[in-house]
């Protein structure tokens, strides 16, 4: 498995994602302010791994508060909490971590005792995601048969998520079952997850993949060239509405068109009881430059105006199903969810 994120010796280790394909580029990060960076950044994206490294970045930053007083040791810590809130606001990971650190630092007697819940708290988190994507992607190969041709969108793999993965964890497992699989990962503009990530991931595991731009995915649905989608998620609701990649809507609903299975494959971490539908869901938009500008060169005239929300919100009656750690999800989503998943953020 790929090494994404590594705690060792009280520092972060992360594969910078940014320099992806071209560079395998490892960052060493030892301040709360270098790692809230680098989520901002994207050097670590992806719902479940920006939840482990904002976990790891709160134990650096607590380990960087200089008091003798645990009230004040408090407040400062939530400072640092604010810090990560501020990262990147869609991904609900992320907020269910800080709401987990927070309570594993309250009621503590001493600072020293602080300071450990913290670290046995993101350590737990990190090994819990890996065990709920290995989990995942077992029960979501159940749903792949020999000689799929499964289409797939962003990146879902070990660098998003710390561990294994949500849609490529489901990939590798049914290639690991001895089925025939190939895999058609869309580019995903405007930062190329797809085409710079996704593709990289697979090349690692041996895994036949094949490029496609994404508006060539509804030619080749037409075409009966892709047997499901499977994708991850950012955050998904009470009802089962998605917050995934921008372009997924696009898919499920040309996925339904051509009457193709569209599966979305999340950890229980990355729901949100809190939001009765997607509505509530607040989406990042990031810098339109992300889109005028590839790689520091621009490829639309200057003073283009663009847009660049980077999430978009799949309604629930759009998805065949969803596949968690805790099993297979279909609908009535607002019936099965809450038996399956925690509540509180
Ligand atoms: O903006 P990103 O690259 O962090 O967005 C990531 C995605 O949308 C992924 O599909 C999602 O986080 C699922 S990762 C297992």
């Amino acid at each position: 498995m790929i090494r994404a994120i590594e705690w060792q010796d009280n520092k972060l280790r992360i594969l910078d994602q940014s320099a992806l394909p071209w560079q395998e580029r490892y960052l060493e990060l030892s301040s709360y302010q270098d790692v809230a960076s680098t989520i901002r950044e994207m050097k670590v994206r992806g719902a479940p791994a920006i939840g482990i490294v904002a976990a790891y970045g709160i134990v650096l930053g607590a380990q960087g508060i200089r008091t003798s007083s645990p009230t004040e040791f408090i407040t400062q810590l939530n400072l640092i909490m604010q810090t990560f809130a501020a990262t990147r606001p869609t991904a609900v990971n992320l907020f269910h971590v800080l709401a987990r650190m927070t309570k594993a630092a309250a009621s503590r007697e001493s600072i020293y005792d602080i300071n450990s819940a913290l670290r046995h708290e993101a350590t737990s988190i990190h090994h819990e995601e890996i065990a709920a994507s290995r989990q995942l992607s077992q029960f979501g190969a159940e749903l792949i048969s020999d000689d799929f041709t499964i289409l797939t969108h962003c990146n879902t793999g070990s660098l998003a998520t710390g561990g294994y993965g949500t849609a490529l964890g489901i990939i590798k497992t049914a290639v690991k079952q001895g089925k025939k699989v190939d895999v058609i990962a869309t580019e995903t503009r405007p930062l190329l997850q797809g085409a710079r990530l996704t593709i990289w991931e697979l090349q690692q595991e041996n895994i036949p993949a094949t490029l496609i731009t994404d508006s060539m995915a509804g030619y080749l649905m037409h075409q009966k060239k892709i047997n499901c989608v499977i994708v991850g998620a950012d955050r998904i609701a009470a009802n089962g509405d998605t917050a995934n990649k921008i372009g997924t809507y696009s898919l499920a609903v040309l996925a339904q068109e051509n009457s193709i299975p569209f599966y979305v494959a999340a950890p229980t971490s990355t729901f949100d009881l809190t939001m009765t539908t997607g509505d509530q869901i607040s989406i990042e938009h990031r810098n339109p430059e992300e889109v005028t500008l590839f790689s520091g060169t621009r490829i639309a005239p200057r003073g283009t105006v663009a847009l660049n929300p980077s999430f978009d919100i799949t309604p629930h009656n759009y998805v065949s199903a969803i596949i968690t750690e805790r099993g297979i999800i279909k609908s009535p989503y607002k019936q099965a969810l809450p038996n399956m998943v925690v509540k509180e953020i």
